[in-house]
């Protein structure tokens, strides 16, 4: 790892989680270059959640290749784009009902999101736009704006040399507003009734924001979820005040919660959508904005990027999309998120003084812990074990349990007695089962 101290900038963060190499991967697990296993409860950050190297997809893009099929295209018209283009308007849009149009953008979340916050404004000719409280959007300057400070200042450690400089480096304030997501407070405040109030001493529409962004569930922020009454608020404060509705499903749609889109069980029509990680099911960077037909005002040109064009990740998106041709996945990723619920549940029932919580949706879900540094040995615990799983939230006390969509369930419940006998280890109660060493 010589090189890696050398030369990789100080900036590096999961390496420092799990320092080893790692070589190869396959479904639910990594393989470092010893040899040694690891259940991945990390997926990529919610990038792969059909599994590594998912032998469908990896067929599509192996034959495509092969092929001489075009990977880099601009925005130029391409098979394998009216192929993806064609899937994702018969399997996602039409038996949704949706009638958005799909906008290519920069190949990470953050693109989608700044193009989405970017035509909200041109289209409303406004500027500010609501954000919340732990809400996390990307480290682009827009996406910066509208994700909330305080979890980038206190996710900071304590002994970072450039704590304390990192608010100078914010981006510049004025056009973006942090209000209490659902919950925030606590009983008897809620975000809405705050945002109708503000806007209502501002004196009605003239200040007016252009858009509200939200995440159905914080992924980054601790795992908190919004519940559908609030979203069905929100949706209908965006109508009364001509705000335009963003949804920010970069990291829990493509099945994260279940449904494909995250927000389907709420009932709302965001107008505008943001999705990226699994969008590709392989790993590869694509993003879309997906646009109400009628707010697409671009003009041809207006927004634009050299990686919009990564044909390769159209191959295996569409080929993603046939997990989506039933609610079959949706509802097995539903059945596995109440089993992972409801066994963290009886975790924090049998340790009350170090873990406090469990929330979550489908397969993402937050074991939020007493502390930050408790959270950290169950983490290093579990890794130790074989198992791989990032905290989350402003202080990192939350665990972040992100497995594959398509795990299987024996290695689900292996994932769990991981964590079970992390807790039990972290908090000096060795478990009955543990077995201990690293790796299987
Ligand atoms: C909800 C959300 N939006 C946007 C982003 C930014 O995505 P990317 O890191 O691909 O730019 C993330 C990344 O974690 C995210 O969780």
């Amino acid at each position: 790892m010589d090189v890696i101290e050398r030369l990789e900038s100080n900036v590096r963060r999961y390496c420092r989680m799990f320092p080893v190499t790692f070589a190869t991967a396959e479904g639910c697990h990594l393989f470092d270059d010893s040899g040694n296993r690891y259940l991945d409860f990390f997926s990529g950050a919610g990038a792969l959640n059909y599994g590594h190297n998912n032998p469908h997809l990896r067929s599509k893009l192996i034959e495509y290749i092969q092929g001489a099929g075009v990977v880099h295209g601009l925005d130029m018209t391409t098979t394998a784009k009216i192929r993806l283009l064609e899937r994702f308007e018969s399997v996602i849009l039409k038996p949704r009902g949706l009638d958005y149009k799909v906008q290519f953008t920069g190949p990470t979340g953050t693109d989608a999101v700044e193009s989405a916050l970017r035509l909200a404004r041109k289209v409303t000719n406004r500027n500010k736009v609501l954000s919340f409280t732990n809400a996390f959007h990307g480290m682009t300057l827009g996406s910066r704006t509208v994700s909330d400070n305080a979890l980038e200042r206190l996710r900071t450690p304590s002994d970072a040399p450039s704590r304390g400089d990192s608010s100078s480096c914010s981006p510049a304030e004025g056009s973006a507003v942090t209000m209490p997501f659902d919950g925030h407070v606590g009983e008897g405040v809620d975000g809405i009734d705050c945002i109708d109030r503000w806007l209502t001493d501002k004196g009605g529409d003239v200040d007016a924001p252009a858009a509200t962004i939200i995440e159905t569930v914080q992924a980054e922020g601790g795992v908190h979820v919004a519940s559908y009454e609030w979203l069905r608020r929100l949706e209908a404060l965006c109508r009364k005040y001509g705000m335009l509705l963003i949804v920010d499903d970069v990291q829990v749609g493509c099945g994260r919660t279940g449904p494909f889109f995250s927000f389907e069980p709420a009932g709302i029509y965001p107008d505008l959508v943001c999705l990226s990680k699994s969008l590709s099911g392989y790993g590869l960077p694509l993003a879309f904005t997906l646009i109400r037909r009628e707010l697409d005002q671009w003009w041809p040109g207006e927004h634009s990027g050299t990686f919009r064009g990564n044909n390769v990740a159209f191959v295996t998106a569409a080929a993603a999309l046939d997990y989506w041709q039933d609610d079959g996945l949706c509802r097995e990723v539903q059945r596995k998120g109440r089993v992972l619920g409801s066994a963290l549940e009886s975790l924090v029932r049998r340790f009350p003084n170090v873990l406090v919580s469990v929330r979550g949706q489908g397969l993402i879900q937050g074991l939020e812990c007493a502390s930050t540094s408790m959270a950290d040995r169950i983490r290093t615990a579990a890794f130790e074990r074989g198992l791989i799983v990032e905290t989350a939230g402003p202080g990192n006390e939350v665990l972040k349990l992100l497995p594959p969509l398509v795990i299987e369930n024996a290695e689900l419940t292996d994932g769990l007695k991981i964590i079970e006998e992390a807790v039990a280890e972290a908090t000096g109660n060795r478990g009955a089962n543990e077995q201990g060493g690293q790796g299987s």
